[in-house]
């Protein structure tokens, strides 16, 4: 290894003066398990002291939220106006035990915008009213936002900031991607707006950059302010991979510290690698070996070509040799790891000390039985399994929240009933 400049371990600058010290970043992954006020529990404490020892340079914390009507799950944390001195307590201790060993602890802000749960959300709000097509998740259309309303939710944001540095979180991440609000401003089929927040791709994009700019004047300029774009949403008609590449060009002049790259949506699972309708035609560059298996490093590296602040690319990433790879040819500066980091807290310090040549997840080895099958179609069925995934990590960082191992022998449908039942726990207490 000894040829590559740059290793797991070299820390990584950025633009505000703060360092992150290493090259592996937790992404972003949703806990749910805020109490019924949305305010951050023993259990995020338990969890991120554990990622904490793990040896994850920055560790992302799943999406807190900016407005209680529109959760992006039942379970989320919530920031929302002045915090009373017991959330703030909460959120400092959970913030706290992820830091104690050295890490860096970023809050991910977002608005769930019309990919809110029916049962918690009963009136979704979208820039257009535009319903997401997707069965059992929010049958209702979304109701368009009044601009008094968007200007709101963009206060929320910098207030959000603003109390998330408070409590001593290291930085903040916006949630500008995976079809949630923001993303469904980016999309012109999901923004038909026609008001200066809607219209050519500068118009669409005003809402993100109103965003990042107030979060900058909330929190000044030392403090890392980071933000997760997709790629594309590999939609037809949708924020295509050009627009994305414009977006990180008018980006470079507000000041981020870091931009992180995935892409889909909720109506098209490509951010977790589900292959539909050729989203991934791009050829891989020769060199690059990491494209192989992180579905999104190729765009991140174009993306690379372009913005001037670090680049994390997420998505995929297995194989310690593509990490390396990765950093070294330039697709990116960090490597972003999710799935992996639910079944086992400390695989980033053994990828670092080379104990290990790549991650354990079991999203290959879990399927659904023969039966659950019989019913569905080739694509309902891949869809299906990534959904039957999607609830055993969401299990499987349950596991660790409340102080267990990880219970990796779970069949789909057993995780899913499991969740179900938790989420209708919650979404009962929440109303
Ligand atoms: C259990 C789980 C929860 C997730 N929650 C979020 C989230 O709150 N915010 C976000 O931006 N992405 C979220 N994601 C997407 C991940 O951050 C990441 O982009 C995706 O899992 C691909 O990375 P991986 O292949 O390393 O898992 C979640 C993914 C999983 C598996």
């Amino acid at each position: 290894m000894g040829e590559h400049r740059i290793q797991l371990d070299t820390p990584l600058p950025l633009p505000c003066g703060a360092t992150l010290p290493n090259r592996l970043g937790k992404s972003a992954m949703t806990e749910g398990c805020a109490d019924h006020l949305g305010r951050a529990t023993a259990d995020h404490e338990r969890l991120y002291r554990l990622w904490g020892r793990g040896g994850t340079g920055l560790l992302i914390t799943g999406n807190i939220q900016v407005d209680r009507r529109s959760l992006e799950r039942p379970g989320n944390v919530r920031i929302e106006g002045p915090q009373d001195a017991e959330q703030m307590r909460r959120l400092s201790a959970m913030a706290e035990a992820g830091q104690e060993n050295g890490a860096h602890v970023w809050a991910q802000i977002g608005h769930a915008g019309r990919q809110a749960p029916a049962g918690a959300c009963p009136e979704p709000v979208a820039p257009s009213s535009v319903p997401l097509k997707m069965l059992r998740w929010q049958q209702q259309a979304p109701r368009a936002l009044r601009e008094d309303e968007i200007e709101n939710i963009i206060w929320r944001f910098g207030n959000a900031a603003r109390v998330a540095k408070e409590a001593g979180f290291r930085g903040v991440q916006v949630h500008g991607a995976h079809g949630y609000l923001i993303s469904e401003f980016l999309s012109p089929r999901v923004n038909q707006r026609t008001d200066k927040w809607g219209g050519d791709l500068k118009a669409r994009a005003r809402f993100l950059l109103e965003v990042i700019r107030t979060i900058r004047a909330a929190v000044g300029p030392d403090y890392p302010v980071g933000l997760k774009l997709n790629s594309a949403d590999f939609q037809k008609g949708g924020f295509s991979h050009e627009d994305s590449m414009q977006v990180v060009e008018w980006l470079n002049h507000e000041g981020l510290d870091l931009l992180e790259l995935t892409g889909g949506t909720y109506e098209h699972l490509s951010l977790l690698g589900v292959k539909v309708d050729n989203q991934f035609e791009r050829e891989p560059p020769r060199a690059s070996t990491a494209a192989r298996e992180a579905y999104f490093a190729v765009y991140a590296a174009e993306a690379r070509g372009i913005a001037k602040m670090p680049v994390m690319s997420t998505g995929g990433f297995r194989r310690r040799e593509s990490m390396i790879g990765a950093l070294n040819d330039g697709t990116c500066d960090l490597v972003g790891l999710a799935r992996p980091l639910c079944v086992d807290p400390d695989i980033s310090a053994k990828l670092i000390r080379g104990d290990v040549d790549e991650t354990s997840v079991y999203e290959h080895t879990t399927a659904l039985s023969e039966a659950e099958k019989q019913n569905l179609l080739p694509d309902e069925i891949q869809t299906a399994t990534v959904l039957g995934q999607q609830a055993f990590f969401f299990m499987t960082l349950y596991d660790m929240a409340e102080g267990r191992l990880p219970h990796v022998n779970r069949t789909l449908p057993g995780a899913q009933a499991e969740l179900v039942a938790r989420e209708d726990l919650i979404t009962r207490n929440l109303i």
